[in-house]
């Protein structure tokens, strides 16, 4: 079993040891308005943890007894969603005298692209709203190729979309469709690591200036999808490999999907997108990355399990490749 909750959502996903997900269930918090609160976030997550835990289990057909070990995030996160969800998987594990696990967030979500597209050794665009990184795994981690400088990429995408009052991804996205003029944007990208908060400031000038929001909406996805892609073929051009991955919640974005399906195709690489259910957060994430751990007898002992909200992707050996 997977539990996840190191922002907005709550999952549960429960997964077999041969990769079959038997259940992926969740529940999201939505703000009224404005940005996420982490205390709040975490309530929502208290508040409805067990009906998602029983909805995962009867979807997958099991009994509590039949779960052979529980996994959870323990990072990067927000502190007090993080502490929810560990506190649920400590109590279970107990419960069940059962392994407990303790999964990086950013492995995990890496990990199911692998399960899902069969790919052994891709190079990973990893963007979601609070993480932007190229990463590929090297000698047992997964490096970190190159990362934001500030924002990630899908914050800034929704801070535009909440300021210019059109609502979060995917709303800039389904705006962008019918922009027409495309206007300049700040291009930051130092090597492989891009910086974003310009992007924000134009924006919020071009708005202010009384250009249509359709016309915002386009420049500034066509400007963030662009860098992401540059950034993912110069550590593609550098590993020379072959597999290209792009998970997180924004790699939901079509437009994303299909500027660097292009790229990739003039590498002679291979591209092959992820179902959107399996993008954003979710437990059957963790449950599979908890799977290849305990394989390789990597479990946390409950004194060991604190949550780590800073936590990076290149802390995380990856024993199982
Ligand atoms: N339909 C969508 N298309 C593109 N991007 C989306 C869509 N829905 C959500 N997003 C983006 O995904 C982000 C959430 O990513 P996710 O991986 O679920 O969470 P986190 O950033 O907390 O790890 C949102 O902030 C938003 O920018
Ligand atoms: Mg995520």
């Amino acid at each position: 079993m997977g539990i996840e909750s190191t922002a907005h959502t709550i999952g549960v996903g429960v997964v077999a040891s041969s990769g079959r997900i038997l259940a992926n269930e969740l529940e999201t918090y939505r703000p009224l308005r404005g940005g996420i609160h982490p205390r709040e976030a975490a309530q929502h997550h208290a508040s409805v943890a067990h009906q998602v835990l029983e909805r995962a289990l009867r979807k997958a057909g099991v009994t509590i007894p039949e779960i052979d070990a529980v996994a959870f995030s323990y990072g990067p996160g927000l502190g007090p969603c993080l502490r929810t969800g560990a506190t649920l998987a400590r109590a279970l594990a107990l419960r069940l005298g059962r392994p407990l696990i303790a999964v990086n967030h950013g492995v995990a979500h890496i990990e199911i692209g692998k399960l899902l597209t069969g790919f052994r050794d891709p190079v990973v665009l990893y963007v979601a709203g609070g993480n932007t990184l190229v990463t590929t795994l090297h000698e047992g981690r997964y490096r970190i190729l190159g990362e934001t400088l500030d924002i990630a990429a899908g914050n800034c995408l929704d801070a535009f979309g909440i300021a210019a009052g059109i609502g979060p991804m995917p709303a800039p996205e389904q705006y962008a469709r019918r922009g027409k003029n495309l206007h300049s944007m700040p291009f930051n990208v130092k090597g492989m690591d891009v910086s974003f908060s310009g992007i924000l400031t134009s924006a919020e000038r071009l708005l202010a200036g009384g250009v249509p929001v359709e016309d915002v909406s386009l420049s500034v996805t066509e400007a963030v999808y662009a860098m992401l892609t540059e950034v993912l073929e110069r550590a593609l051009a550098l590993t020379l490999k072959k597999e290209v991955l792009l998970v997180g919640g924004l790699a939901r974005s079509r437009r994303l999907q299909e500027m660097v399906g292009e790229m990739v195709k003039t590498h002679g690489a291979e591209f092959r997108p992820i179902p959107d259910e399996y993008l954003g957060d979710n437990g059957a994430m963790i449950a599979w990355t908890g799977i290849k751990m305990l394989q390789h007898g990597q479990v946390t002992a409950i004194e060991q399990s604190i949550v780590r909200p800073r936590l990076r992707i290149d802390e995380t050996e990856v024993a199982w490749q």
